[in-house]
């Protein structure tokens, strides 16, 4: 039979192109259960305005249950010929309930409010879900700096040596920009507790039905919409998401990054769990960081799925316009990668070996101390004008030499300034350079250990 919403008004069914390119089915049939709670908070208002008996209620939920059990165990689909999952589940109670109950339920509400609101319902969820698993990639992290509290690496600026930074610090500032995408998630889904179901096409019901309780039935903490135009044509709810799930992509890439780069020979700061990475077909001997890559290529997709959405939104007149069944597949897919990214990335985070030795060994090389001298000679009332000509000078000679700074003798060290007297060697060390920078959001060990704290502490309230 003919399942269209809109038959009435046409003589011919929709050509079969047209049938093909209109079908959404395939792809918003992941909103089938939040379809379903819809429906039944709207029976509940549809009973509250008089315009279902209580033994229509009563019929209407049972329907609805079987369509939801019927849904659930795969026992009913949608099909390309249903268009989309609204109207699929229509047909789906119409079947269950005969035409005369099942054609009640319809009556004040659109495709248009009702997908605005799944829409909502669905992504937050999953909002809640990628929140759950950033947790734990956040713990994996925070577990890495405290198995590891004491090491010593080449801090980078430019990726050339800069200072030495403990290891533990390095990896917390990964955690903090973590943080604050968990954050957005957060900002994101109370922002985003507003249900446009009432709003009907965009104008609103005649009907008498009340959008707040629907709204409160569906865990909209906020209420329903202020405004049924906005109500069922805004979207950039969804474009936030995209953009959160975009920079989560991104913080991972630059994790991801960095691992390929440290377990490369040439570094040979980390070694990644055999369970967390793949071999080569040819290459007998190769271990390749394949979750650290996959990161960084879903990153790209991450954000193309947000400039796509961007652009079908850019000019988009009031209200819906149905350039916005566009809206679904770029987050569907932002959710579903990260969702699958996720486990694997913190599965390889908790799994790496460091190398401890090799860390250290690197710390102090490629001149990274020169600033302590720098700042030694400041704290001896030079001008750090000159401290730092003065710094330069010994790295100069210790490039002519081929030695690092610590390696330049008290002669060499009077000749370049009188003010370098022996007592400078007592901060070039690595040890002595990190606990030297103890003030807040510092490399010491006595600050990073202030920072793990807090972070722990974000983690639990999270
Ligand atoms: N499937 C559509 C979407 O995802 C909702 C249906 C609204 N269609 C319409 N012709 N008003 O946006």
């Amino acid at each position: 039979g003919d399942v269209r919403l809109w038959g009435g008004r046409f003589a011919d069914g929709p050509a079969e192109a047209l049938a093909r390119l209109s079908a959404s089915v395939h792809f918003d049939w992941r909103l089938a259960p939040y379809d379903i709670a819809g429906s039944r908070a709207h029976a509940r208002v549809l009973h509250t305005a008089g315009l279902l008996t209580a033994d229509e209620l009563e019929r209407m939920q049972g329907g609805l249950d079987r369509l939801e059990k019927d849904v659930a165990d795969g026992t009913f689909t949608g099909t390309i010929a249903d268009e989309d999952v609204h109207t699929a589940l229509e047909r789906g109670l119409l079947e269950r309930l005969g035409p005369d109950l099942g054609g009640k339920l319809r009556a004040g509400r659109s495709r248009n409010d009702q997908v605005a609101t799944l829409f909502r319902m669905y992504l937050r969820d999953h909002a809640r879900i990628i929140g759950g698993l950033l947790a734990e990639l956040q713990e994996a992290l925070v577990g890495l700096a405290e198995a590891h509290a004491d090491v010593a690496m080449p801090g980078r600026t430019h990726l050339q040596h800069a200072q030495p930074v403990l290891f533990a610090h390095h990896v917390l500032a990964h955690v903090q920009a973590l943080s604050r995408d968990a954050e957005r998630l957060r900002q994101w889904d109370e922002r985003t507790a507003v249900s446009p179901y009432g709003s009907g096409a965009l104008a609103g019901s005649s009907l008498g039905l009340d959008p707040e309780a629907v709204a409160a039935d569906l865990g909209f903490e906020r209420g329903s919409s202020g405004n049924s135009i906005d109500g069922t044509a805004s979207r950039d709810f969804v474009a936030e998401f995209a953009f959160i799930t975009a920079m989560i992509g991104i913080d991972l890439s630059r994790i991801a990054e960095e691992v390929i780069i440290w377990n490369t020979k040439e570094f040979s700061f980390v070694t990644l769990h055999d369970a967390f990475s793949t071999g080569s077909s040819i290459m007998p001997q190769k271990k390749n960081p394949d979750i650290a890559e996959l990161a960084r290529g879903k990153s790209g997709r991450l954000i193309g799925n947000l400039t796509g959405l961007l652009a079908t939104l850019k000019a988009l007149p009031l209200a819906y316009n149905r350039d916005l069944q566009e809206d679904k597949e770029p987050v569907f897919d932002s959710c579903d990668q990260l969702e699958v990214l996720l486990p694997a990335f913190t599965g390889m985070m908790a799994t790496l070996t460091v190398n401890r030795a090799r860390m250290e060994e690197l710390a102090p090389a490629g001149f990274s101390l020169a600033t302590d001298i720098a700042e030694w000679l400041v704290k001896q009332g030079v001008p750090f004008r000159v401290a730092h000509e003065v710094a330069g000078e010994c790295v100069k000679e210790c490039e002519a030499r081929g030695i690092e700074l610590d390696g330049l003798t008290d002669e060499q060290f009077a000749a370049i300034s009188p003010h370098l007297t022996p007592e400078v060697r007592s901060v070039l060390n690595v040890p002595g350079a990190l606990a030297s920078r103890s003030g807040r959001g510092g490399t010491a060990p006595s600050a990073v250990a202030v920072q793990l704290g807090e972070v722990k502490t974000d983690l639990a309230v999270q």
